[in-house]
C-alpha cells in the first residue's frame, strides 16, 4: 500500500497558533475517540481550549500555545499502554488529515492535570497536544530499514512498505527500538524494553498495519 501522505507529513509540533479548533473539528475528533474508547475500552478524552496538562514553566519554554489535547488513559496494564499507543497514532495519522499538527507527550507534562481536566479515572500515559502548529515540524532522523527489519527469503512489497511506515512512526526520544521479522505472510514485532516501549510498540504496531496493509499479512503470536 502506498505510505499515506499524512504519515508523510506528520512531525512532532510543540508550538501552535491561537486558533481555536473549528467546532466541526472537534466534534469528528471527538466522534473518533468515541470509537476508540468503543471499540478498545480505552478512556481516551479530547481537552479542548485548555493547557492544565502542562506546568506554567512548560508553557513558558516548551509547549508555547498548546491549548488542546488528548489525553490518554486506561487500564494500568502494558496491554492497555499498547492499545493507548496504538490509537494514538490512529488519532495523530486523523489530526493530521483534518489539518492539525500533534504532538505525544509521556514525560513533560502533569498527569495530574491532565485527569482533572479531562475528569478521567484510570493511568494517563501521556497527552497528544493537537492545533495549528507555527510550522509543521520537520523529518526526524531515522535508522535504516536494515537496522530495524529482517525478512527470510525475499522480502514482498508490502513488507517493505511496513517497515517504511514503521521508520516514519514517532517514537519517545525517537528510539526506534524495535525489530520486525517476516516469514512468508508472519510478521512479528519486538521491542527493547524501556519507559515507553509498551507506548511505543502500540505506535510502530498501527504504522506497520497501514504501510504493508492488513490483508497482506498476520500478526505472530496475535
Ligand atoms: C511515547 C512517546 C513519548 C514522548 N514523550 C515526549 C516528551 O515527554 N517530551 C517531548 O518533548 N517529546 C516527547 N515525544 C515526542 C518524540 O520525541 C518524537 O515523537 C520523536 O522525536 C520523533 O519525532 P516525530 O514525532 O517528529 O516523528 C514522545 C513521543 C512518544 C511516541
Amino acid at each position: 500500500m502506498p505510505i499515506p501522505e499524512e504519515m508523510r507529513n506528520r512531525h512532532t509540533v510543540r508550538k501552535y497558533i491561537e486558533r481555536p479548533l473549528p467546532e466541526s473539528v472537534v466534534a469528528l475528533l471527538a466522534e473518533r475517540v468515541r470509537q476508540h474508547n468503543d471499540a478498545h475500552a480505552t478512556n481516551i478524552r479530547l481537552v479542548t481550549e485548555d493547557s492544565s496538562c502542562f506546568g506554567p514553566l512548560t508553557r513558558l519554554v516548551l509547549a508555547k500555545g498548546v491549548r488542546n489535547y488528548l489525553v490518554m488513559a486506561g487500564d494500568d496494564t502494558p496491554e492497555a499502554n499498547e492499545q493507548l499507543g496504538w490509537c494514538g497514532a490512529d488519532l495523530m495519522l486523523y489530526a493530521q488529515e483534518l489539518g492539525l499538527n500533534s504532538w505525544w507527550v509521556s514525560g513533560t507534562f502533569s498527569r495530574r492535570g491532565a485527569a482533572r481536566a479531562a475528569g478521567v479515572s484510570g493511568k494517563v500515559v501521556g497527552v497528544i497536544a493537537v492545533g495549528y502548529g507555527t510550522t509543521q515540524g520537520t523529518p526526524h532522523r531515522s535508522k535504516a530499514a536494515s537496522e530495524v527489519s529482517s525478512y527470510e527469503g525475499e522480502a514482498p512489497a508490502w513488507f517493505v512498505e511496513g517497515v517504511k511506515a514503521t521508520l516514519l512512526a514517532p517514537t519517545a526520544m525517537n528510539k526506534q527500538a524495535f525489530h520486525i521479522k517476516g516469514r512468508g505472510d508472519e510478521v512479528s514485532l519486538n521491542y527493547d524494553k524501556g519507559a515507553c516501549s509498551d507506548i511505543d510498540h502500540g505506535l510502530v504496531r498501527y504504522h506497520f498495519e497501514i504501510g504493508a496493509g492488513r490483508e497482506n499479512f498476520v500478526w505472530e503470536h496475535r
